[in-house]
């Protein structure tokens, strides 16, 4: 299945930049959207994308016009009938997604490649939308996809290997990083970067410190450069909650704390000042909660199989910019540790202890 012509559908925040990176990397992209103006806006912040590129030294000045020159407009789906690979962006809506598949159905080509970008939706699910589910797979990009290098590469129950091997392969075509992983719940990446947030607004809850101390604590432990409640206030705890509810449907364990439920419902931000030092043992207590809460889900994936180890850490790494990954950090304390870290919380959220528990000590090397 060779990819050259890839449509965009939805030029907002991902669509646009699934578009610039795609259309840097060589491939003719069409760009559609409801709204005409988005699709102008979308073309212009790639052009300026590659027009930075060109002062920075990143890209020369003949591949950033080349690169302006493969993107296309559109205003409707007809414009992608011959596309090798459609890529949709809309809004997170299912209603919305399936009947974007439907009318899509009716004009793409039986051999195309179709992906959804959705976030919290089955991929299985939206599949039934669309003529011949085994070419239909989620291709989930990070914010923002002009450069972040990450790819989730989602296989619904019926997609194939080849529509597997051919995006995993496109990924790697426009410099991304492709990430395999099955169709649950947050994905591989969200499973465990969600309750990671959520475990900082329960040590918020429990009244141990402030939000600016836990990003303290969390840099020193995972080896981030920003805290949860930083990079909440960057991704918007209201869409951080979302997330979060999205994975509550996995149990006790995965419903959002009191603080991110207030703050997020009301479209706050979290107050992130300058933290004062926090005592030892205080800090101790914060960042038994945040390694828990961050191992306890790693490990449930594991179990499920959503990915393996190298490619959570590899994700965690490219995406979130963990200094230290948690399959490779649950190695190095070890499995006696990462038992006292997770037990607490298996007891008060009703959750059996993971299986892949057993195996922690070899997790990278297993
Ligand atoms: N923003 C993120 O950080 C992020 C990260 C990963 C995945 N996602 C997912 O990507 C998708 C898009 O999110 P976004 O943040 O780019 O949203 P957005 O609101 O910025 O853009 C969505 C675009 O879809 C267009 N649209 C709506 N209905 C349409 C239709 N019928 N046909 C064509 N275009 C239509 C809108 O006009 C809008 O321009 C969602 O499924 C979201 O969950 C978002």
């Amino acid at each position: 299945m060779e990819i050259r012509r890839v449509g965009v559908i939805g030029a907002g925040t991902m669509g646009g930049g699934i578009a610039t990176a795609t259309a840097q990397h060589g491939f003719e992209v069409v760009i559609t959207d409801i709204s005409a103006d988005m699709v102008d806006k979308a073309i212009e912040g790639a052009q300026s994308f590659y027009a930075r590129a060109v002062e920075k030294g990143r890209m020369n000045a003949d591949a950033a016009e080349a690169a302006g020159g493969r993107l296309a407009k559109s205003s409707g789906l007809d414009d992608l009938a011959d596309c090798d690979l459609v890529i949709e962006a809309v809004f997170e809506d299912f209603d919305l997604k399936s009947e974007v598949f439907s009318k899509l159905s009716a004009v793409l080509r039986d051999d195309s490649l179709v992906a959804t970008n959705t976030s919290c939706l089955k991929v299985s699910d939206l599949a039934h939308h669309i003529s011949g589910p085994e070419r239909f797979l989620g291709l989930h990009y990070f914010s923002p996809a002009q450069i972040n290098p990450l790819v989730e590469v989602v296989r619904g129950d019926k997609t194939d290997e080849a529509a597997m091997a051919a995006a995993t392969a496109f990924c790697e075509a426009t410099g991304k990083h492709p990430l395999v992983c099955k169709d649950t719940y947050g994905f591989a990446i969200n499973r465990f970067f969600c309750p990671y947030t959520n475990a900082a607004a329960r040590a918020m809850d429990e009244g141990l410190a402030t939000p600016a101390q836990i990003d303290e604590v969390a840099k020193d432990r995972f080896g981030v450069a920003a805290g949860p409640f930083f990079v909440m206030n960057i991704i918007k705890p209201r869409i951080n909650l979302n997330a979060i509810r999205n994975l509550s449907a996995l149990g006790l364990f995965y419903t959002p704390a009191k603080s991110m439920i207030e703050v997020g419902d009301a479209g706050d931000s979290w107050i992130v000042t300058k933290p004062d030092p926090l005592a030892a043992d205080t800090a101790a207590k914060v960042a038994d909660i945040l390694l828990g809460g961050t191992f306890l889900p790693v490990l449930e994936e594991l179990d499920e199989e959503v990915a393996t180890p190298e490619a959570i850490d590899m994700g965690a790494e490219l995406a979130l910019k963990f200094g230290k990954p948690p399959c490779k950090l649950m190695d190095e304390l070890g499995r006696d540790e990462v038992a006292r870290l997770i037990e607490p919380l298996c007891m008060r959220y009703q959750v059996a202890t993971p299986q892949s528990l057993a195996r922690v000590g070899s997790l990278r090397n297993g």
